[in-house]
């Protein structure tokens, strides 16, 4: 089908959540390059929101993928599975926690990580629901985490169906966050960089200190890593930046390489307070999405992918902080860890008309926040990719 083809299809009948898409349809991918249905290449620096860490069509992925589809896809989870079960073992083996629980999505691991954390103080006998958030956030797309994304925009429409003991704060301010904390306080729940809120890094100091709040005043400390966990940020989970322990941890978008599948991870201690029947998922941890994801994290630790972010992410800075500087007319900042990165524009730009013009130049990059131009590229990137983009944007601009 041509562009045109499959938008009057889309206009027709998809319902309009997402307005006027970019003018392109990709057909398929190899390494760092999409293809669209017109067979025009373009370098990928989105990973499809953050999710194709690996780039595309990944032979070990690819391989996982058709391997476990020509066994089977789906059993449920009635039964034993054994990739599920490899996959969790794997998760455990390199990260702080003990137990997973899978999902289908980052909206799904939040809201399995907000019941965890009440349903550990109900086991415990303490009254405690209430989940502090940050403004900014952004934790999906559901009700709960609707009501923990702190983004009015967004909660508008729906604010009497959203939990009112979810509550947000402003993001980097701890006496805030002190002064919030009731009897009834279960859980604070962040991003240590939030990214769709702008590629907002939080400091050392906010970070750390909310982990201490949390332990002085008994809480549990949620860190949702669904953007900047899997190697994104250079580490393979970011809150390794901070020097901090969450007592939860949310993953999703990279973990399967491109198939749906979130996870919530924690130590046997919280996690033990989910029983038999508290929580599950008909489709969560599948076989075909937990072959994937196990392809994917032993291709990156083989590999050593978060490593390789960093690096490549420390020279797409240097090379972006350099097209800044010749502009600052439109350029205020740039700022992120490892491979998310945020070009931060004068307040009077849009990011997304830097978008279009850069994705007529054969480069897919993305927003956060209006006024950022959001990259998130496959962990894969190699220097000469960032030289290109950076030439094509030094021309935009
Ligand atoms: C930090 C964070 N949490 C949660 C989500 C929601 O994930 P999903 O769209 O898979 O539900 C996102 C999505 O952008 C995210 O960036």
């Amino acid at each position: 089908m041509t562009l045109d083809e499959i938008r009057a299809l889309d206009e027709n009948y998809y319902m309009n959540t997402f307005g006027a898409r970019l003018p392109v349809a990709f057909d398929h991918g190899k390494g760092v390059t999409l293809y669209d249905t017109e067979g025009r290449a373009y370098t990928d620096f989105f990973a499809g929101i953050a999710v194709n860490a690996l780039g595309y069509s990944h032979p070990a992925v690819t391989q996982a993928i058709v391997e476990q589809a020509q066994k089977v896809c789906h059993t449920s989870n009635l039964y034993y599975i054994e990739p599920q079960a490899k996959l969790a073992k794997l998760l455990c083996d390199n990260s702080f926690a003990d137990k997973v629980f899978f999902g289908n999505s980052g909206a799904e691991a939040n809201e399995g990580a907000m019941k965890l954390a009440v349903k550990y103080f109900y086991e415990k006998g303490e009254d405690r629901y209430e989940i502090l958030t940050a403004n900014n956030s952004f934790h999906g797309r559901t009700l709960a985490t609707i009501a923990a994304t702190g983004q009015k925009k967004y909660q508008k429409p729906y604010a009497r169906l959203l939990p009112p003991c979810v509550k947000n704060l402003p993001f980097g301010d701890l006496s805030a966050l002190r002064a919030a904390v009731t009897p009834h306080t279960a859980a604070v729940m962040l991003e240590v960089i939030q990214a769709e809120g702008g590629v907002i890094a939080g400091t050392k100091a906010y970070i750390q200190g909310v982990r201490a709040l949390c332990d002085e005043m008994g809480l549990l400390l949620i860190i949702d890593e669904v953007q900047t966990g899997m190697g994104r940020c250079g580490k393979l989970f970011a809150h390794e930046l901070y020097g901090i322990t969450p007592d939860i941890m949310t993953l999703a978008k990279a973990l399967g390489g491109g198939l749906p599948i979130g996870a919530v991870l924690a130590k046997d201690a919280v996690a033990s307070a989910f029983h038999p029947g508290d929580h599950g998922s008909t489709f969560g941890g599948n076989p075909l999405a937990c072959a994937a994801a196990l392809a994917v994290l032993t291709t990156m630790l083989k590999e050593d992918l978060p490593e390789k972010a960093a690096k490549t992410g420390a020279y797409l800075k240097e090379k972006l902080q350099a097209v800044a500087a010749k502009h600052p007319q439109a350029v205020s900042e740039v700022r992120g860890e490892g491979l998310l990165l945020g070009l931060a524009l004068q307040p009077e730009r849009k990011a997304g008309d830097l978008v279009q013009a850069l994705l007529k130049k054969g480069f897919v990059t993305g927003t956060a926040a209006g006024n950022v131009l959001r990259l998130l590229p496959p962990l894969i990137l190699e220097k000469t990719d960032c030289d290109a983009l950076c030439q094509a944007l030094d021309a935009v601009l």
